[in-house]
């Protein structure tokens, strides 16, 4: 009863923000994703009768703050096998983890498919993401490689809200340039940030209303292979979830002037013919997207902005990689 599981993280070009339901952990919005290959989470699980409770070591760390959706995730599957043994976890990001570099995705992916594989539960990428969903909302769309679509869905117990994928990585091979402008983990959780967003901000409404035309929108796009037209919704969608965390009291800022001088040089790149654009989540990181060929570039701009600490380079990736 014994497995691992290694899983790339992914980017919301459209985003999410916000939930019809905490306990199901329902999105209110869908959303579109990149899987990113060269970031990602490996993840031991392994069940024990012997063990009092589950365990979670996290990057070597021993993590109860993380341990609730861990065992909310391993609950779904054990219901499944009918197994009531504890799990003890073990988990490893090659990236930050927990500063708004989507680590929840690919951390709680890695354990979805880890703990599924431990049971010998034969489950559907379907399934999969249904249950990764529960653990963190963005871990649904990091069971698929390239670009993904998170469909909200409407049913009450959540069985449509789920993501597919939307086009492979190889049909259009975008790249991302990080750039890390803070280290730590980031104060105020995605989680926390929805429910703070939802209950104070004034424009939490307007965002869910606007969300099927953004998405729409990024669809096409991404279908159609338009940087033009990616660019202008993903940008939107970012600065859109940022006003309405803003907007929220207390406020959620989650950039950094770091973030902000990033921010500019994406723009100043673009004016003078680069095709890029960035994203930015719950944290001071921004990620730049680029057309094939031109990360390095980009990579070379950033990387020279004051308060940058380190910039990560990273293709496309097929998801579940190991
Ligand atoms: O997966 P969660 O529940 O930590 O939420 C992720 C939210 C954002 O990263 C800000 C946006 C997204 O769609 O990934």
């Amino acid at each position: 009863m014994k497995a691992a599981a290694k899983v790339c993280a992914n980017i919301a070009l459209i985003k999410y923000w916000g939930k019809v339901s905490t306990a199901l952990n329902i999105p209110a919005v869908g959303s579109i994703s990149i899987t990113l290959g060269n970031l990602w989470s490996e993840t031991e699980v392994e069940f024990d009768e012997s063990l009092p409770s589950d365990t979670l070591i996290l990057d070597g760390q021993s993590r109860l703050d993380q341990l609730g959706r861990v065992t909310e995730c391993l609950d779904l599957l054990r219901v499944r096998a009918g197994v009531e043994a504890s799990a003890r976890v073990v988990s490893h990001n090659n990236f930050p983890t927990g500063a708004g570099l989507a680590s929840s995705a690919s951390g709680l992916a890695a354990l979805t498919i880890a703990a599924a594989r431990a049971l010998a539960l034969e489950l559907s990428p379907r399934s999969l993401s249904i249950i990764a969903r529960q653990g963190s909302g963005s871990a649904a769309r990091s069971i698929f490689g390239g670009f993904v679509e998170m469909h909200a869905g409407s049913t009450p117990d959540g069985s449509d809200s789920f993501a597919e994928s939307l086009l492979a990585a190889d049909t259009w091979p975008l790249e991302v340039v990080i750039a890390v402008t803070e280290r730590g983990e980031k104060s105020v959780s995605s989680r926390a940030g929805m429910e703070q967003s939802a209950l104070s901000s004034p424009y939490y409404s307007d965002w869910v209303a606007t969300s099927t035309v953004d998405l729409d929108r990024g669809r096409r796009a991404v279908l159609g292979r338009d940087f033009e037209q990616l660019t202008n919704v993903a940008e939107h969608s970012c600065l859109k979830m940022h006003a309405v965390a803003m907007a929220a009291q207390p406020p959620l800022v989650y950039w950094n002037a770091t973030t902000v001088a990033c921010m500019h040089v994406i723009w100043d790149l673009r004016h003078s013919g680069v095709p890029v654009f960035f994203t930015i989540d719950a944290g001071p990181q921004l990620k730049a997207v680029c057309a094939p060929g031109f990360s390095q570039e980009v990579e070379k701009a950033l990387r020279d902005v004051p308060g940058v600490l380190e910039t990560l380079i990273t293709g496309l990736g097929p998801g579940i990689i190991g």
